[in-house]
């Protein structure tokens, strides 16, 4: 069946737009406060790379947690299954940024989407690359084909000089033996990565490859098999939005994730990836309008994976 998708979010954006105005920037990193709240941007392009789009889908925004799902694909790509004994594949109940599991869990994170997660995935990257950071760049620049991709170094300060929790997952992880390198490198190199600013366009094009199954899973030198693309699929159907994922599960039924800049990106496997972008966010840290926006996209177009 052939869908008419610039009309369905031309729609979307206009219930959007209609709704109570709820929600609060991300004001714990300060630099991401200063964004104007009342964006709104979504982009969905599909496999047969048809684009649609409406608002400011083409501005960029700061990608923050989205990032986590692109050095997750490489630290899988370069590590196969032996990944899995330093990070779990769990959903953790808690939010982003809590410490209580990790304790008594010694030191290895529920996932690689909780905060302490994908510290420990950026450890195997500084580990196993001899330029970590070249290659996340000609990685993210390979995966969205457009060389215009860097990080915002304002944010990624802002985010050093509030981090504290981050510099303790660091430690704890390191006192239990699950870190190697050291803390600084580690929470700079995470920083740069979640400080990446992408459009929505650029989002979802990057997505699309985790939905396209009749491509090969190449970017940067970085592969994956349809089996391990499968696996980060499901992390991010049952992790992708922390203790908020069976929420979207429920109401959504896509994989995806989000970041607290407000960005969500989701894949519907064979069909299409969508991204969408409203700086407000709930208090689990996801963007109000992003998940009803996505809500009303599976409802109206039936197109949920269940
Ligand atoms: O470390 C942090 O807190 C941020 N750089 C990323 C958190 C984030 O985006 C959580 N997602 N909703």
């Amino acid at each position: 069946m052939t869908m008419d998708y610039q009309k369905i979010l031309q729609e979307i954006e206009v219930e959007i737009n209609a709704l109570p105005d709820d929600g609060t920037v991300a004001n714990y990193i300060p630099e991401l406060a200063k964004v104007s709240p009342d964006r709104f941007g979504m982009h969905l392009t599909t496999v047969r790379n048809e684009h649609y789009a409406v608002g400011d889908s083409e501005v960029k925004f700061s990608i923050q947690s989205i990032s986590k799902v692109f050095s997750l694909a490489m630290a899988f790509s370069l590590l196969g299954e032996k990944l899995w004994k330093r990070v779990g594949v769990e959903p953790s109940g808690n939010p982003f940024n809590s410490i209580v599991q990790l304790e008594y869990e010694n030191g290895i994170p529920r996932n690689p989407f909780v905060n302490a997660g994908a510290l420990v995935v950026v450890d195997v990257l500084l580990s196993e690359l001899k330029d970590p950071e070249a290659d996340l760049f000609a990685f993210v620049r390979s995966s969205t084909g457009s060389n215009d991709v860097s990080y915002n170094s304002v944010v990624a300060q802002s985010e050093k000089e509030t981090g504290h929790l981050n510099t303790a997952f660091v430690h704890m992880m390191k006192a239990k033996g699950n870190i190697v390198n050291e803390a600084d490198e580690i929470l700079d190199f995470y920083y740069k990565q979640c400080s990446i600013e992408m459009t929505c366009r650029e989002l979802a094009e990057a997505f699309l490859h985790f939905g396209d199954n009749g491509l090969a899973y190449n970017h940067a030198g970085f592969s994956l098999t349809t089996s391990q693309v499968k696996r980060l699929n499901a992390l991010m159907l049952s992790c992708g939005f922390y203790d908020e994922s069976g929420q979207f599960a429920f109401k959504v039924g896509l994989a995806g994730k989000s970041g607290v800049g407000g960005g969500i990106a989701a894949v519907y496997p064979e069909e299409f990836a969508v991204a969408v972008w409203s700086p407000k966010l709930n208090e689990k840290g996801n963007s109000v309008r992003g998940f009803h926006s996505l809500e009303l996209l599976t409802t109206k177009t039936e197109s949920s994976i269940f």
